[in-house]
Parts: C-alpha cells; structure tokens; sequence
C-alpha cells in the first residue's frame, strides 16, 4: 500500500525522536512491500519562529491531505515563562485538534515485563497493568470562553460540554470497552461539577445501548489515588480534557519511563499519533531522549489508521526485544549503558 504521512516534528526533541519513529516506519514498510512518503510539516515554536503562527494554514492542508498525521512534542521554556506572550506554541497544537476534529485522545498505559522493576511502584502492585484512557480533547475548559476582568484583577475559564461531545466520546468508549474486557469507568467530578453531571446522566442514559458493558462511576480524586494503589483494576477510562490531561501524565508513571506511552487523537477522517510527553527541552539535540513513545505511536497508526496490525506487531515485538536485551536510553539504563536516542532508532530499524 502507498501512504502519505504528515510529519510534524515541533519543537524540542520531538525532531529527534520522530527521526527514530520515521526509520522504524520505513523498515517496516520495506519488510511489508509499503511506501511512505513523509510531508514534513511546521507547528509549535519552530512554526512562530518561521511563520509568526504556531499552526500555519499550510500545515493544516499538509494534514488534510495525508493519511495519518505523526507528531512529536511541542512546547518552549521562552513562552513558558513569559505570561505575557501573545502566541504560544501550544495553542498551535489546541487549534489543530480542534481543526482536525480529534475529540477522542486514547492513552494506554501498560507494563512491559522487562521494565517492571524500573517502575516507582510496587511490582505486585502494577503487573498486569492494560489500561486505556479516552481522553476527551476538544471541550471544556481547554476551550471554554476565558479571560480577565476588573482590569485583569480577575481570570476566568470556563468548562462547557454539550450533550452531543458527551455522547461521541462515550461511544467510543464503550465500543472500546467491548473489543477488551467490558469495563468502563467514567471519571468526573459530578459531586461539585454541571458538566460532570452532564457527563454521568449522558453515559447512564447509553448504558441500557452496551448491556454487556459493566460501567462505573468514580468521582476523579478517587481514581487519582486508586490508579496507583490498584491500576490493573480498571480496563477503559473515559473521562473530560482536563483531568484525562493529568490523569494519564500520573498513569505513565505506572510503566517505568514518561518516555515510552504513545497515543493516537481521532475524531472526523485523519488521525494524529503522538508520544504523550512533552518537548523536554532541557534534553534537546543532546541524543539522550527516549524515541520508545514516538516508535510505539507509528505502531498504533499502523494498526489503527491503516488497519495493518502485523506491520504494528512487528515494531512492537522490535521494541520489546531492545527493552530486554537493555539497548535503552538513558532514563531506562539504571547506572548500566545507556545508548543515545539516535542508536535505539538504528538498532529497532535494524532487527524489524
Ligand atoms: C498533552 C499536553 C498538552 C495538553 C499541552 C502541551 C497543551 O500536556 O498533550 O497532554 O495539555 O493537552
Ligand atoms: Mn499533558
């Protein structure tokens, strides 16, 4: 098959870790007889430094035009510590969800049999940890009207959900739940929250549509202490933009490493595969990053964009492999070597 893929770098490391997801796709694809052409696209500060826009109209139609959109990090510490900036890389990454129509982010979290030691937590606690989060990522407070008042003395953002949002996500999150092991929680806050109310009468209210779905509701300060205390408890977890933001941050940890969990963004026709870090700046051009998150993205649009989950398997059975024979970066080498982000990428291209 032939694939136009989106690549969007950004800022930080991303351009280093997507070089390593970019030769893992390659391989796999010469392995399975595909063709990729790459559309190198700009976005996040590399964008307002070029163009003035962290989402340039040119990227957009770069995206539309492709089969899959692959993302590394954006995010810079000049417009982080400046409140004032006009123009921010990360509304850059807001716009284009909200462009493309990626209302549902899925993170999974999982454990990898040869890094259960490397996780902070307990092992007993979190082997067989297989959990997926539905992160909703086009409403709320995210998008809600914001601002100042009484002369910038006050600031506001609003949450706002409409019924409709609610549903699309939910939906997904129980046909999820039906390919797995038919549990689903939604996570709100509906003991203080409007829209979390909204939130639990819509998914209620679908139940009686998934009988065989068994659903829980939990109010979110519960799950962020249960998913460390019991993770492989839950199965798939739907919740709203802001607590799936900080939810699946605190749920990486689980594995090891921030550096190994992907995600994929979808919604309307295009979807975008991403590694759920950030830009990590301090880590920049020093070939030091772990490429392992941005890899296992490329295994999730090849399983899910183009519905191919040999060539998937293929680059996670590759990862698996350099994970137990310990060809890691530094953050997984525990004082043993640690070989630089560029060395895993040739080495996982090499033995796929
Ligand atoms: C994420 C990131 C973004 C978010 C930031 C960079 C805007 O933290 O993808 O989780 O908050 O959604
Ligand atoms: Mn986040």
């Amino acid at each position: 098959m032939k694939f136009n893929i989106a690549l969007l770098a950004g800022d930080g490391i991303g351009p280093e870790v997507i070089d390593q997801a970019v030769k893992v796709s390659d391989a796999v694809a010469k392995k399975f007889g595909h063709e990729i052409t790459w559309k190198p696209a700009l976005t996040g500060a590399a964008a307002i430094d070029a163009v003035g826009e962290p989402y340039p109209d040119e990227t957009h139609e770069i995206c539309l035009a492709s089969d899959a959109v692959l993302f590394g990090a954006i995010g810079h510490p000049r417009f982080d510590n400046d409140p004032s900036a006009k123009v921010r890389p990360e509304q850059g990454l807001l716009k284009m969800r909200k462009k493309l129509g990626l209302f549902a982010n899925v993170r999974p979290t999982f454990t990898f049999p040869s890094l259960i030691d490397k996780s902070p937590l307990k092992k007993e606690r979190i082997e067989g940890t297989d959990l997926v989060f539905l992160r909703e990522l086009t409403g709320g407070i995210y998008f809600g009207e914001k601002g100042r008042r009484d002369g910038g003395e006050t600031a506001y953002d609003n949450c706002v959900y409409t019924r409709e949002e609610v549903q699309r996500l939910a939906k997904k999150g129980f046909e999820l739940a039906m390919t797995r092991s038919k549990k689903l929680c939604c996570v709100d806050k509906a003991n203080v929250l409007e829209t979390s109310r909204l939130w639990r009468e819509t998914v209620q209210a679908m139940e009686k549509d998934y009988p065989e779905v068994e659903v829980s509701y939990e109010f979110v300060d519960a799950v962020a202490m249960r998913l460390v205390q019991w993770p492989n408890s839950y199965d798939v977890l739907i919740t709203e933009n802001l607590f799936g933001d900080i939810l699946t941050d605190e749920a990486s940890v689980i594995s090891g490493s921030m550096g190994l969990m992907p995600s994929a963004s979808m919604g309307s026709d295009i979807a975008l595969f991403e590694p759920i870090h950030g830009s990590y700046p301090q880590a920049t051009g020093l070939n030091i990053a772990n490429p392992l998150a941005t890899v296992l993205s490329a295994a999730m649009m090849f399983e899910t964009a183009f519905n191919l989950p040999n060539e998937g398997k293929a680059i996670r059975d590759v990862v698996n492999k350099s994970l137990a024979e310990g060809i890691v970066t530094e953050d997984l080498a525990d004082g043993g070597k640690a070989y630089g982000t560029k060395e895993v990428g040739d080495w996982l291209a090499k033995n796929i």
